[in-house]
């Protein structure tokens, strides 16, 4: 055989096998932590059935929800390998691994979901997700949230003064360990679903929550006192593992990216609409309510910006991105 015909059926081969990839069905795997019945899941199960409709069968997706594939810092390794090919992830995991993101919690950044939401739709928020690929080799779509965070204790929390020796709850990551270690508090890292029964054997006197945590896990039940801060935002980011992007055509690529997108949003507007009849129903409940401001956390506040000013240098530009939307 000649040297052009050699070369000629190597080229057809490849394309062949490229070809094969593109054509190649796939079932794709999704974690995330949050429980079967929390928005993050029942969206990441329609994003499953949006796809396999739009792919006309060709792919599908099977979703694990209740952390059934690890925590989210297992998830994030198996995502780098390709072992798990998608993730519905808190932003603390990522934190953890890009500081850049932890301006996402400064606090009082935003006034509440509605602002929250406009400041994830933001360039400036989408310039974050650039990162991820060379940082921890993934690709991040887009962004969701749950409602804003809560403070939800045992024992009344009035004052600065009553957060000291609490030992709190928090989501495992480091802006809101070092929020909490500025008020006085002991925080105390614990997944989602540890957090009922941690609650229940006295292991934490408070917890940092959202709304619709507390009510769809019914924490409400172990602990009567809730202080409406309101003090962070909590984002959600879509991610496709770097590896298997890769493998993929630009057609499925483009296809993955626009239908998760379109879910993601629905995670965002959906919170945007229950917060305010989650707030009502929770003010229904028997719980002593007592709210804060930013001024309640004034020197907590000036401690954490000391720190995340330095270690998240985006920072500044989600403050102006956050001040112009504003309402
Ligand atoms: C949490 O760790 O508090 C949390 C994580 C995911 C969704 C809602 C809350």
């Amino acid at each position: 055989m000649n040297r052009i015909k050699t070369l000629t059926l190597a080229v057809v081969a490849t394309a062949l096998a490229a070809s094969s990839l593109t054509a190649q069905a796939r079932d794709f795997r999704l974690g995330l932590i949050t429980p079967p019945q929390h928005m993050w899941s029942t969206e990441a199960e329609a994003f499953a059935e949006t796809l396999h409709e739009r792919s006309d069968g060709e792919h599908s997706v099977s979703v694990f929800p209740a952390q059934q594939l690890g925590n989210e810092a297992q998830m994030v390794q198996q995502l780098q390998t390709g072992a798990l090919d998608m993730a519905f992830l808190t932003i603390a995991e990522i934190s953890n691994r890009i500081p850049d993101f932890g301006a996402l919690y400064a606090p009082y950044l935003v006034d509440g979901v509605d602002h929250a939401a406009r400041l994830l739709r933001s360039d400036t928020a989408a310039e974050l997700l650039e990162l991820m690929p060379a940082e921890v080799g993934l690709v991040g779509v887009g962004y969701g949230m749950v409602g804003m965070r809560q403070v939800l204790s045992r024992d009344p929390i009035e004052s600065m003064d009553d957060m000291r020796g609490q030992r709190l709850r928090i989501t495992p990551f480091e802006p809101i360990r070092d929020f909490y270690t500025a008020t006085g508090a002991a925080p105390a890292p614990l997944p989602l679903l540890e957090v009922y029964d941690a609650l229940a054997n006295g292991q934490v006197d408070a917890i940092d929550m959202d709304f619709d945590s507390i009510l769809i896990l019914k924490f409400y039940e172990q602990a009567n006192n809730l202080l409406i801060s309101n003090h962070m935002m909590f984002p959600m980011v879509g991610v496709v593992s770097g590896r298997v992007w890769r493998e993929l055509s630009a057609e499925d690529r483009d296809l993955i990216e626009t239908t998760m997108a379109e879910h993601l949003e629905n995670v965002l507007s959906g919170f945007q609409e229950m917060d305010a009849a989650q707030e009502e129903e929770i003010r229904g409940l028997d719980l002593n309510i007592v709210e804060a401001d930013a001024e309640f956390f004034s020197e907590a506040i000036a401690e954490w910006e000391s720190t995340w000013a330095e270690k998240a240098p985006m920072l500044e530009a989600l403050r102006e991105e956050a001040e112009r939307l504003r309402q």
